[in-house]
């Protein structure tokens, strides 16, 4: 049985204040289910408001960035043991905004992935192809080249807390979700992959989601797919009440 996450990616939004009330309400509705693994993934300057406020509720915190590199004169990065300290778990890499409009390449994610295994930060890739792909029949070429340049020379052991997010560019944030059936087409072909290469033990245990205009009305019918473990949200994670209604779509206790 894989755990579901509802992760809720935040990305340039709710300054300080807007994100204590956000939690505060949150919280109203009670702790994390244990049934579910809820993550909250603010910017990085609520971070440590956030650990705080979520110290003992179950929910985790996750960045939406990290460097590769350790320490140093990098100005504007933030390190993994910045992000330690403050007890941030988890970390996207390698989302599409940060492909697209801060052009990071696959060989920069390979190496936030790395270093993300190496220091205990548990990464959540993303992966996900243009409306181009797509549409020329190119989309699994784009997410095999995604998933196997971000897993290059990481042996087993090291990809045991991996979680990948399949996150089709077109869906997100455009209202267009993909279909349960195509995603979930995607997540079993990426699971595939890691059998291939991984065998099925760590096949079988590894959480896939689906990211893109994932909603309270909508989760309930991607959760129902057998390779989709749950979902990484955008907009719909902004509201306490959504992201709220969201876990208990997805809770199966
Ligand atoms: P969205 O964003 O839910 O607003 O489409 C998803 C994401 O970018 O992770």
């Amino acid at each position: 049985m894989r755990k579901p996450i509802v992760a809720g990616n935040w990305k340039m939004n709710l300054k300080l204040s807007q994100a204590k009330e956000m939690v505060e309400e949150l919280l109203s509705f009670g702790n994390c289910p244990e049934s579910v693994e809820a993550i909250l993934i603010p910017n990085y300057l609520c971070l440590p408001l956030l650990s705080e406020k979520l110290k003992g509720t179950g929910y985790e915190l996750g960045a939406q960035n990290m460097s590769s590199e350790d320490q140093g004169a990098f100005t504007g990065e933030i390190s993994w043991d910045m992000l330690k300290e403050i007890g941030v778990s988890y970390c996207i890499i390698g989302h599409s905004e940060r492909r697209t409009i801060y052009l990071e390449n696959n060989s920069q994610i390979e190496k936030k992935l790395k270093k993300a295994v190496e220091t205990g930060i548990k990464p959540i890739l993303c992966v996900g192809e243009s409306l181009e792909k797509r549409q020329a029949g190119e989309a699994k070429k784009r997410i095999e080249g995604q998933v196997h340049r971000a897993l290059v020379g990481l042996d087993k052991d090291a990809i045991q807390d991996l979680v990948i997010a399949y996150e089709p560019i077109w869906a997100i944030g455009s209202g267009q979700a993909a279909t349960p059936e195509d995603a979930e087409d995607m997540c079993r072909t990426i699971r595939e992959w890691v059998e291939k290469d991984y065998g099925s033990d760590l096949a079988d245990k590894m959480r896939i989601l689906y990211g893109g205009s994932v909603k309270p009305e909508n989760i309930a019918d991607f959760m129902k797919k057998e390779n989709i473990d749950g979902a990484l949200v955008g907009g719909a994670s902004l509201k306490a009440k959504d992201f709220h209604q969201m876990i208990e779509e997805v809770r199966n206790d």
